[in-house]
């Protein structure tokens, strides 16, 4: 049994059980079985009448899944626009005045955006795009903040079917320079900063550098945010108002074909250089529009939903851009940290916009229970009527300080388990049905088959295994962008016929899941990913090492830490602080290691491969089990001794 796998048996059960409350479940859209009946009873017409019966199709489909594992289509032959589903149907149904975000930046100034306004802007942004030769079937780059220009920006390339490649604002030049190149992207949108920790951090300079290493970028659409001093190249970089203010307000939504491509969104795999993973417009849609109304038992009346996640991921693609406007939905949209200007800035947005529905991530979740009760005890947050978690395990322990220090006791829990990959959520409770456990993802979804499997791939009806999913779904990734050997092995070699997410679980007596994180070289620090792969390469990118190797410790805030073990070239020299900062400009500061250890020797077995196990086992403070296969048993001594010293932290 994997290292792995004895984590897993080792983890005790939490048998803590929570009833949907009566009165949510009286007005919940799901409060019985019904839908996972109908949902086991016939996969693809359960499929099929959520796409029709959530989306408008200008084209209406006859297909509904075309299955040549590894490849899906879904509703192929159907045609519809996504952006006409996230805005226009809206607007002509009389709803042009409904908010659609409340923006607040950071500093304290606000916005309100209605769909009228947002229909508006990205007509014209999608007229701009044009006009700057971008056409459909073409990429274009997104490097913004979190401003409602980011969503415009997704939506006018959706209009046209040119496919967006969002890249998260902090990722350093050299990560969206791979990123364009990868994608081939003609233009870039950016910023000239945001507001960030009560400063304004640059993004043009940022997207000058990169641009300067690749080819293939023609215009640079700056977004004028922060009013910091930024060059501008004449010819190739446009400020958005300027361009805004030429542009025509009519651009008619171009039916698309189902499987057009929508996006491409980079995450983090097992080998050095990240994935482009791709998502497509008529499955992609269904799947986020289906789990918004029924996961977050959304109505559009009432709710006010606020996810805290930035664009730049998967969650912000799905739960803010087009999960909740393909439904209608009033957001906030927040700008900056929780802890500007205090650490209650989180509880005085619920208060202010009255939100009704709040998603969030266990990190977050750890570091307001750090901040402690008063924060949130200074507001009145009882309009929530649901919480909802995502991006890695939630502890217990976190669980029911959310549960009773925000959700005031009687909001039920939502831990949904999803993936970039996955388009949309694919484990979670029902807040109407699902009786939840403190720590548990509960159950697949209605529409998802999830199964476990031992090493052989046999099936695990009780206890630890590897997570698979056994069905196609609407939302799932068509490919990885040019490298679709790459999807094969990554996805689906490792058990024959089903596709492996790389997170282990456990499935206790009651039929319930606990996911527990990865089981490859992923590591998952504050819900983000990044691959121990990734940022070895960037360590031995440096001059002066020579080698390192990469492991996720577990670490109580982040959920894991990077710890790095760095052998230096012969005679040199480098602070740890230089190597830390190194990372940061080749990859962006969340990939930065918590502590670098320099060591004369990496621990290896006598053919040479580096003993992760080990190096993990070190990082965590555990005894080490067998070293009989260790070339030098004393480098691990040493290494030992000093990672029993307080590792170094920001
Ligand atoms: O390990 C799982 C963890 O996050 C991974 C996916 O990361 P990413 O593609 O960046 O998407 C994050 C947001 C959807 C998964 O393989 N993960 C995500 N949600 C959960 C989770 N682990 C445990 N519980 C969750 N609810």
């Amino acid at each position: 049994m994997s290292d792995n796998l004895q984590a897993i048996e080792a983890l005790s059960y939490e048998q803590r059980k929570f009833s949907p409350p009566p009165t949510f479940v009286q007005s919940a859209h799901v409060s019985d079985m019904s839908l996972y009946d109908e949902a086991a009873a016939d996969h693809e017409g359960f499929w099929a009448r959520q796409a029709r019966e959530l989306l408008d199709w200008s084209v209406p489909f006859t297909q509904v899944c075309e299955w040549d594992l590894p490849y899906s289509e879904w509703f192929a032959d159907g045609k519809l626009n996504v952006s006409f589903n996230c805005l226009d149907r809206h607007v002509l149904a009389g709803r042009g005045d409904k908010v659609a975000f409340y923006w607040e930046g950071e500093p304290g100034d606000s916005r309100v955006v209605t769909y009228s306004d947002l229909l508006d802007e990205v007509q014209k942004f999608a007229n701009v795009l044009k006009s700057l030769g971008v056409a459909k079937g073409d990429r274009v780059n997104i490097y913004l903040p979190m401003i409602p220009e980011a969503a415009v920006a997704m939506l006018a390339c959706a209009r046209i079917g040119a496919a967006h490649s969002v890249v998260f604002g902090g990722f350093s030049s050299q990560a969206l320079a791979d990123r364009i190149n990868d994608a081939e992207a003609k233009v870039l949108i950016t910023a000239d900063g945001g507001w960030r920790r009560g400063e304004v951090f640059p993004l043009k300079n940022q997207a000058d550098d990169a641009v300067k290493l690749t080819t293939t970028i023609e215009h640079v659409v700056v977004v004028k945010r922060g009013n910091n001093d930024i060059a501008m190249q004449s010819g190739r970089d446009h400020w958005y108002h300027e361009l805004m203010a030429k542009a025509d307000d009519v651009c008619v939504a171009e039916p698309m074909d189902a499987e057009q491509l929508l996006f491409l969104l980079y995450t983090s795999g097992t080998t050095g250089k990240p994935k482009g993973i791709m998502h497509t417009t008529g499955g992609y849609l269904t799947h986020v529009t289906y789990t918004f109304k029924y996961v977050f038992d959304h109505h559009p009346e009432t709710d006010i939903f606020w996810c805290t996640a930035d664009v730049g991921w998967i969650t912000g693609h799905s739960y803010i851009v087009y999960g909740p406007l393909a439904n209608g939905a009033t957001q906030v949209m927040y700008e900056g940290v929780p802890n500007f200007p205090a650490n209650d800035r989180m509880w005085s947005i619920i208060e202010k916009y009255k939100a009704t529905i709040f998603y969030t991530a266990p990190t977050a979740i750890r570091t307001f229970m750090k901040w402690g009760t008063q924060e949130p005890a200074k507001h009145d947050l009882s309009s929530l009527r649901l919480i909802g978690s995502v991006g890695e395990p939630i502890n217990p322990e976190a669980w029911m300080w959310y549960q009773e220090n925000i959700g005031g006791g009687k909001c039920p829990i939502i831990d949904t388990w999803w993936q970039t990959e996955t388009g949309g959520i694919m484990i979670s409770p029902l807040p109407g049905v699902t009786v939840t456990k403190p720590g548990s993802a509960t159950f697949p979804v209605p529409g998802v088959g999830a199964e476990l499997v031992d090493e052989e791939g046999n099936h695990v009806s009780k206890g630890g295994g590897y997570l698979t999913l056994t069905k196609p779904w609407p939302g799932m990734l068509r490919g990885i962008w040019g490298d679709q050997k790459r999807y094969r092995e990554t996805y689906w070699s490792r058990f024959a016929g089903r596709y492996f997410a790389g997170d282990g679980a456990k499935l206790d007596d009651d039929g319930y899941l606990w996911l527990l994180g990865r089981v490859d070289d992923v590591m998952n620090v504050s819900g983000h990913r990044i691959s121990t792969t990734e940022v070895e390469s960037a360590l031995v990118s440096h001059p002066s090492v020579a080698e390192a190797a990469v492991v996720g410790a577990n670490d109580a805030m982040t959920g894991q830490a990077i710890i790095a073990y760095v052998t230096l070239r012969g005679g040199l020299e480098v602070n740890e602080q230089v190597l830390r900062e190194h990372v940061a400009t080749e990859i962006g500061s969340i990939a930065k290691p918590k502590a670098i250890y320099f060591t004369p020797d990496l621990p290896k077995t006598r053919s040479g491969k580096i003993m992760r196990r080990l190096l993990r086992d070190v990082a965590e403070g555990r005894n080490l089990g067998d070293t009989s296969t260790l070339a030098d048993v004393s480098v691990v001594s040493e290494l030992q001794r000093r990672a029993a010293e307080t590792p170094s932290e920001d």
